[in-house]
């Protein structure tokens, strides 16, 4: 089947023009004025714009942490990606400290082969890290596309690396052109911290954020950064929430640290009095790092529309409000930490951040799209808007005005991170590989048909 997309604003990372977008099969076949092609279905894109399919590069599907599993499965995640206008994300593979890498990857991608809608790739946590979990670490980049690490410099006997793993690894990387991601905030610290607010009955979701300050979070970035330069290693922070730590990074990279610094819509648009709010409501917003105070706001976008920050994931993290958070009760460090949001994001972003006009409409499709395939390696396969390119497209109706609700969510999670929030904008369709799958912010196709990317190493 072929579709003709007609007179929209064709929006990419470095180009904004009216034009038509002709689509064959699964790909992009021409980008220009007037097409004409007589078999093709006509989509009217007049007074829309036209999207390169966004990306997520951070996702948690199936995550087993603090002692339950992220409540979506990847059909129920990735039909709320598509909603949002997300056609391709990475999701985390988190495993324990027990488990081998080959089995982890394996469990993963079996469960995103049997559910996703959407395409997905994958960052591989290591976690464990004795001579089998290296060999196999190896072989997963050689023969199964891995191409980014994930380490947690945080959850301390959970998922965190002991250092002299850490600069391995990151020798290893460095050796293969792996790219290292990381959660950059010091596992000791955050545990010293909770122990002193749990010890003095501080104990209430709004004492999360206490405990792992904004020093501790932009001490993360330095240790990880001072690691990269001892090993050339490239490295790519997530989930940054606060200037200090943006500052670290960025005094790296004038340094020469090859150093990418990734946002969360979480800290672009909520801020730490949601942890305060009263009756535990507070844990629906327990994340780390977590939500800082609203003045980081600014920095923020800033250091986006400056390209300091180079993309904006969204940490997706869904616990159930009801039997998954409320397992904090007597303590926030038992709170699952995360938000969910991968629905949200592009509407986050274009309502918080292009209609406020603290960026514009290119750095959103740059940040929310181009530059996740250029960093990971898909590029221009996924994140752009010409031919060759596969046919991920994003008809976007800026003039839609409403409120986030739950009711409007595919995700199973029990509530909305952004419930009442008024939005501007909305995915009018959604075209993953030249199938409609969304309309008007609804997931509309069969189910399935989300495939796995293999990557090739690229730093
Ligand atoms: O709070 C968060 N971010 N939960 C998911 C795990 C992680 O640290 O990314
Ligand atoms: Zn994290
Ligand atoms: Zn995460």
């Amino acid at each position: 089947m072929s579709l003709l997309i007609k007179d929209g604003r064709v929006i990419t990372a470095d180009a904004d023009r009216i034009a038509d977008v002709l689509i064959e099969g699964e790909q992009i076949t021409q980008v220009g004025e007037s097409i004409e092609c007589p078999n093709a279905d006509v989509i009217d894109a007049s007074g829309k714009y036209v999207f390169p399919g966004f990306i997520d590069p951070h996702v948690h599907i199936h995550l087993p942490f603090m002692g339950t599993n992220a409540i979506d499965d990847h059909a129920s995640a990735t039909k709320a990606a598509l909603a949002g206008g997300t056609t391709t994300l990475i999701e985390m593979i988190c495993p324990g400290p027990d488990d081998e890498p080959k089995a982890a990857f394996h469990e993963w991608k079996s469960l995103a082969e049997a559910g996703a809608c959407c395409d997905f790739s994958f960052h591989l946590s290591v976690v464990r890290f004795d001579e089998l979990a290296k060999e196999q670490v190896r072989d997963l980049v050689a023969n199964d596309g891995v191409a980014s690490f994930k380490v947690f410099l945080a959850y301390k006997g959970a998922l965190d690396i002991a250092d002299e793993q850490l600069f391995e690894l990151m020798e290893i990387a460095r050796e293969l052109g792996v790219i290292i991601t990381a959660h950059c905030e010091n596992a000791e610290a955050v545990d010293a911290m909770q122990k002193r607010l749990i010890d003095s009955g501080k104990t209430g979701p709004e004492w999360h954020e206490p405990s792992r300050p904004r020093c501790v979070e932009a001490d993360g970035v330095s240790h990880l950064c001072t690691f990269a330069e001892l090993t050339g290693a490239h490295v790519y922070i997530v989930h940054t929430s606060c200037n200090a730590a943006v500052d670290r990074a960025i005094a790296a990279k004038d340094r020469g640290v090859n150093v990418f610094v990734e946002a969360v819509a979480p800290h672009l648009v909520l801020d730490k009095t949601y942890a305060e709010r009263g009756d535990f409501e507070g844990a629906k917003f327990v994340m780390s790092p977590p939500l800082r105070d609203s003045e980081e706001h600014p920095h923020l976008w800033k250091a986006l529309a400056s390209r300091d920050m180079v993309t904006i994931g969204t940490d997706h993290a869904p616990f159930n409000f009801h039997g998954q958070k409320d397992m904090g009760r007597d303590a926030f460090t038992l709170i699952p930490n995360g938000i969910p949001g991968v629905q949200e994001r592009v509407d986050l972003i274009h309502t918080h951040g292009v209609c406020a006009g603290h960026i514009d409409l290119q750095t959103m499709v740059d940040a929310c799209s181009t530059q996740a395939a250029k960093i990971f390696g898909m590029y221009p396969r996924k994140g752009e808007i010409a031919v060759g390119s596969d046919a991920d497209v994003v008809i976007y109706d800026p003039h839609f005005t409403g409120v986030f609700t739950h009711a409007d969510a595919e995700s199973q999670v029990d509530y909305s991170g952004y419930e009442g929030m008024k939005r501007k904008g909305r995915c009018e369709l959604v075209i993953r590989r030249g199938d409609i799958v969304a309309r008007d912010g609804r997931y509309v196709g069969v189910g399935g048909g989300g495939r796995y990317l293999p990557r090739i190493p690229n730093h």
